[in-house]
């Protein structure tokens, strides 16, 4: 395997002095924490060995029920929130065409629901529903949470409606907890299949369980190069002890260090658009790992060139607050070279014959160097391409160095008590009894 590798960037001078040696024993201590259970949140450490103990006989049934429901509808409905529908959003933008579209797709083309309230989002979809033959998972751990749970009742009631109980019971599934939960009352009752997300796996960290496979292999991706890069990034973290030797403690200790000395958010940076999804899963996955006891660094984005005639300036000169992680893609797989001009009026003839990855790449190094003069620390995740098998590398990479890092934080990275604050208010708000 090309395994996908982390490295310290250019450090303002500033930043010199901060030796990563410091902080060795303690991402050694969070990740021993990791392997050994023995730490707040460690009823929720199944991530660490999913990609090795999957079911192989769910995966055939998972496979099985792609094949059919695919054969029913151009259209996938995937409704879910958070840590139940970003993952697999991640790959399937990561992987699809910039322009697929659902008349154009060999596979059902996957839409989104019941991670938004929008009345018109709702509106717009039904409209497409009425039109297109279609099936949908729903998912959700705890089977209680309002909003798919809001959207799963308009669409079922939609679906019984155009194609009648028993049909519509055939076009769902559910992903839900093994014993408890409305959704799991839901689904035995009207007898849909289903898939369990397993008791110890937390919401962001379940890509790699049905809730993340499903819908990716409904898009047509291939779940088993991706659950192959996830274990082999997962030999990599748990193998190896120094941060030289294993990116998911590089990244942990760098970024920890950073933040012991002043600096308060991160922007994962890409030039690539199709990762705009990995940038919202990250987000999540750190932003409610470590957003606790009122700590933590900000989980930010720049999709780079389009955000620096935006957010540029700010990077630049404003506050210095950010420390940037670049994800460097080396192959991106395409040739789209700039064509000659005999006129030359634009100008950039000098740009001929180039192809657009070598623009790119010349505006990341100049914008690497340009935020580097500016006082922004900056650390790089380089991988090979964008496919299935480095998708794998990255979710597990990501998942294993945010528990590093949350442990080395000093929070426990595997709860998130803040997210309940909004959802009594709206109760409240909404009549619902008890609030
Ligand atoms: O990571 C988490 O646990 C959360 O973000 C959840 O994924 C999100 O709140 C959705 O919860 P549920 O899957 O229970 O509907």
């Amino acid at each position: 395997m090309e395994p996908l590798k982390v490295k310290i960037g250019a450090f303002p001078s500033k930043f010199d002095q901060q030796p990563l040696g410091q902080i060795v024993p303690e991402l050694q201590m969070a990740k021993d924490h990791l392997l050994k259970g023995d730490a707040a949140g460690n009823d929720f450490l199944g991530w660490v060995n999913l990609p090795e103990n999957i079911n192989q006989d769910e995966l055939i049934r998972l496979k099985s029920d792609v094949a059919r429901l695919s054969a029913k509808g151009k259209l996938f409905v995937v409704i879910g929130i958070g840590g139940s529908y970003l993952g697999a959003r991640m790959v399937i933008e990561a992987l699809q065409s910039e322009f697929a579209s659902m008349t154009r797709s060999k596979h059902p083309y996957v839409v989104y629901a019941g991670h938004t309230l929008s009345e018109d989002y709702y509106s717009q979809l039904l409209k497409l529903l009425d039109q297109e033959d279609y099936s949908v998972t729903v998912i959700s751990k705890s089977g209680t949470t309002t909003e798919p749970a809001v959207a799963f009742r308009i669409i079922k009631a939609h679906l019984e409606q155009k194609y009648g109980k028993t049909e519509a019971s055939q076009r769902i599934i559910a992903i839900t907890d093994a014993h408890k939960g409305a959704l799991h009352s839901i689904a035995v009752q009207e007898g849909y299949p289903m898939y369990v997300i397993p008791d110890n796996v937390g919401g962001r960290f379940s890509v790699l369980t049905p809730v993340g496979l499903l819908p990716i292999a409904m898009a047509g991706f291939d779940i088993d190069r991706l659950l192959q890069g996830a274990r082999d990034m997962r030999k990599v973290c748990i193998d190896n002890n120094t941060p030289e030797s294993n990116p998911a403690m590089m990244y942990a200790g760098i970024r920890n260090l950073l933040y012991r000395n002043g600096i308060k958010v991160e922007m994962l940076v890409s030039s690539l658009p199709n990762l705009r999804y990995l940038a919202e899963w990250w987000k999540q996955l750190y932003g409610e790992s470590e957003g606790k006891q009122h700590k933590g660094l900000l989980p930010h984005s720049l999709s780079i060139t389009t955000d620096l005639h935006s957010m540029g300036q700010y990077v630049q000169d404003g506050e210095r607050l950010m420390m940037e992680t670049f994800l460097r893609v080396n192959k991106p797989g395409t040739n789209v070279p700039v064509p000659t001009d005999e006129q030359n009026l634009d100008g950039i003839n000098y740009l001929t014959g180039k192809s657009l990855t070598e623009i790119n790449d010349c505006a990341t190094r100049g914008t690497i160097e340009a935020h580097t003069t500016g006082g922004v620390p900056i650390m790089e995740i380089e991988v090979e391409r964008i496919d299935e098998y480095t998708l794998g590398q990255l979710i597990y990479f990501f998942e294993f160095a945010c528990g590093i890092s949350g442990y080395t934080l000093g929070v426990n990275p595997f709860d998130q008590p803040g997210v309940e604050a909004y959802k009594k208010n709206m109760f409240r708000l909404l009549g619902k009894p008890g609030f």
